[in-house]
Order: C-alpha cells, then structure tokens, then sequence
C-alpha cells in the first residue's frame, strides 16, 4: 500500500529515487542518525540509495513509509512502519534545519491515525533513546506510554543505548481522536 496524506501543513507520500541526496543530507547528521537505532553514522549516498532501492509499492501498513514534504521546501523527513518482535514499530526522523515547530507531532499523528485506519492492529509499538525527550514528548502528547526499558543497538554510535519501550493501544488512540 502507498498512500498519500495531507496534513495541515504538509503531505505525506511515498518516497522516491529523486529523494536520495536530501536523504543523505539529512541523516549524514549525527544529531539526527545518533537518535535512530539503524541509520548508520557517516550516511552517504550510496546508504540512501541502497534504503530507497528496498521499498516496494504493495506493502501491508505495518511496513508503509512516507516521505514528509513540505511545500516548496521538498524532501524534510521521513515517518516508516515496520515489523518488530511484538507487532508494529513506528520511527521517524526530521531533518535538523525544520525542528522545533510541531512538524512531526504533525506527521505521527496522521501516520498514526491512517495506521489504525489501515490495519486491524490493537497495538502500534515504539521508544526513544533515554535522552531523547524531544521524541518523548511527541509520543506522550499522542497517548503512547511506558511498557519498560531496554538496551537496544544504535548503529551510528555503534553500542547499545538504554531505550524507553513504548506502546500506543487502538483505545487510547481511539479515546484521543474522539
Ligand atoms: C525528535 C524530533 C523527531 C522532533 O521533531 P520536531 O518536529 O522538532 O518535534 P515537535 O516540534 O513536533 O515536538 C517536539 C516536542 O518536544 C518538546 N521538546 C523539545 N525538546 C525537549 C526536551 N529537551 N525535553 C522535553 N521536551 C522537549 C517540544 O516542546 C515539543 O513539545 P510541545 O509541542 O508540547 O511543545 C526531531 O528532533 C528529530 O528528528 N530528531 C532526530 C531523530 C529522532 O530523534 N527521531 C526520533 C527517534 S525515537
């Protein structure tokens, strides 16, 4: 399934192979791939190619991935679905020039709420690095709590990190939309 959101002030879509340099530009950013657990750390080129050349077109919503475009700008993040041990993951980056202006509490929360449209899933699972308070604060402002801690591998600092595990349920997602 490749969908296309809009937003209030941007639209969701699929990404595309013209994405590339402004991906490389982007996560090549140790702010930003330092906060991700698989984006490695230089990110080149050649690493944004390679990610665009796996997705593929007919995917169930737990692996969709949408591009944030903002108008006239382009290219400016990125908010994915994939599979993990216990069910849906949801992640999510913004390039560092667009933070601080409510643009991915904007962008998860339509993510989320096509998700929950989409799929029959209960659940929608995700987390944060223990520092990472910024990203926290988006996923308590949209019903997400605290389920336990873990260590979990982050590739561009190339250890393990203590990460907060967190879960959004479909009642409370339903609950907050009503
Ligand atoms: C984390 C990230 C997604 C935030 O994107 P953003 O568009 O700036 O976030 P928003 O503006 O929508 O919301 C951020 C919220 O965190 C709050 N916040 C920011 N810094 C904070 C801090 N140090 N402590 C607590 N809250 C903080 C903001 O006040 C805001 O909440 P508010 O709307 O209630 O005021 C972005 O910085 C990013 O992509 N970082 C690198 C990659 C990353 O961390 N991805 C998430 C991995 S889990």
């Amino acid at each position: 399934m490749s969908a296309t959101l809009k937003t209030r002030r941007f639209t969701l879509r699929p990404a595309r192979d013209t994405d590339a340099e402004f991906i490389a530009l982007y996560l090549n950013d140790y702010a930003v791939a330092g906060n991700l657990a698989r984006v490695p750390f230089p990110y080149r080129l050649s690493d944004a190619r390679a990610w665009l050349r796996t997705l593929r077109d007919h995917v169930p919503p737990g692996e969709a991935n949408f591009a944030i475009d903002l108008p006239g700008q382009g290219y400016a993040g990125h908010v994915g679905f994939h599979p993990g041990e216990l069910g849906t993951v949801i992640g999510y980056w913004l390039g560092a020039p667009f933070w601080g202006q409510g643009l991915m509490t904007e962008a998860v929360t339509a993510a989320t709420d096509w998700f929950f449209k989409s799929s029959g899933a209960d659940r929608l699972y995700s987390g944060v690095f223990a520092f990472n308070q910024a990203s926290l604060a988006i996923q308590k402002k949209l019903g997400f709590t605290q389920t336990g801690q873990s260590m979990l591998l982050c590739l561009a600092r190339g250890r393990e990190v203590e990460h907060i595990d967190t879960i959004l349920t479909r009642a409370a997602w339903m609950e907050r939309s009503k």
